[in-house]
């Protein structure tokens, strides 16, 4: 038996997270689940956007499957998903974009690629961020550590090798941010030396950008810093037909947070129309990070199957059914 934290957030996150437990529960995986609040449901119940029994929940267990949380308009932290990154040093932050049938995506072509973003250095360490009195001049710092990129790369090489892929991107901006950008560069080459089976190759992120959307198929997996790979996956998103397929995992040494790239959606919020499958395919990662692969590729599978049948999908995809019979379809393919 494995025990997961489960947080079922906010707007959208609870119908969401009903319909992707739904399906976990069809597969019988000997999962139990230990139920925290976070993010506004937390604030009305506990006082507190990020309870100390929340964090405690998720040292002990390791593992998180988290709907997505809304961050209040001022006060507080930033952002509670910064906030929990930075408090169980979730480096890396891992996107696939893969094509799936019958999405909404502008191109036919096949795009399986895995963004592998730095997630806790560059542009988002929330340090040196200042107005001139005049509010005239803004001043933001950004940090590089070689550390930090060292096993981010590492890290990218290292699912490159575990899953069957054969080449790295590194994406940077080198040539104009030469100690930041630079220092991640040459750190890369340095790992990259240690992977002779994995082919790499380095891109500056603006020709990345379009090559992306013109030839999106040259990439396999790709590595970067935390601001490229916020931006470039949600690029990748968009070429695979939208956020509500789109899954990420935060991955650090002694925790991992698996969820879907998008929000709350308040706008759809209580409707029961929104798309599970971005947090069920972050379940699959989590499966996948568990070691048990058979069962995420089981799960992905009766995704595919579903969309192939075009079986009950959400309006996002086109179709008439609500999250819960889309679930019910998913479950019945597994
Ligand atoms: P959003 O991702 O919630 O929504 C953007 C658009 O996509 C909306 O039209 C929404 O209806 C649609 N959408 C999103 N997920 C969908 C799904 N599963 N099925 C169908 N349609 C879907 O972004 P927005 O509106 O900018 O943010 C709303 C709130 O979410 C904010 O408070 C923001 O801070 C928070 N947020 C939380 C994240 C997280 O917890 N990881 C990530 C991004 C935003
Ligand atoms: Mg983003």
């Amino acid at each position: 038996m494995t025990t997961i934290t489960v947080i079922r957030g906010d707007g959208i996150g609870p119908e969401i997270m009903d319909a992707t437990l739904y399906v976990l529960d069809a597969m019988q995986l000997g999962l139990s689940y230990e139920f925290a609040d976070a993010g506004m449901v937390a604030l009305e119940k506990h006082g507190e956007l990020l309870p100390e029994a929340t964090l405690e929940s998720i040292r002990k267990n390791r593992i998180a499957l988290k709907s997505p949380l809304t961050t209040p308009v001022g006060g507080g932290f930033s952002s509670i998903n910064v906030e929990l990154r930075k408090r169980f040093d979730l480096y890396a932050n891992v996107r696939p974009a893969r094509s799936f049938p019958n999405t909404k995506a502008r191109f036919p072509g096949h795009v399986d690629l895995i963004t592998v973003r730095e997630n806790t250095e560059g542009a988002y360490i929330g340090e040196g961020q200042s107005v001139s009195e005049d509010g005239e001049t803004a001043v933001l710092t950004q940090k590089v550590t070689r550390k930090g990129s060292e096993r981010i790369v590492r890290y990218a090489f290292d699912l490159a090798r575990k899953t069957g892929r054969k080449k790295v991107t590194v994406v940077h901006k080198a040539n104009i941010l030469k100690s930041t950008s630079g220092l991640f560069l040459k750190t890369a080459r340095e790992v990259a030396a240690q992977y002779p089976d994995i082919e790499c190759n380095e891109m500056i992120v603006d020709n990345a950008c379009m090559q992306l959307v013109m030839r999106p198929e040259q990439f396999d997996v790709i590595v970067t810093t935390n601001l490229f790979g916020d931006i470039i996956s949600d690029l990748c998103a968009g070429l695979v037909g939208g956020l509500g397929l789109a899954p990420g995992a935060n991955i650090g040494t002694d925790a991992a947070i698996f969820e879907a790239v998008h929000g709350s959606a308040p706008d759809i919020a209580g409707k029961g129309i929104a798309n599970p499958c971005a947090l069920l395919l972050g379940a699959g990662q989590m499966l996948d990070h568990l070691g048990r692969t058979d069962q995420a590729e089981r799960l992905r599978g009766a995704i595919v199957a579903t969309l192939e049948a075009k079986d009950s999908l959400t309006p996002d995809l086109g179709g008439t059914g609500t999250t819960q019979t889309f679930a019910k379809a998913i479950a019945s393919r597994l």
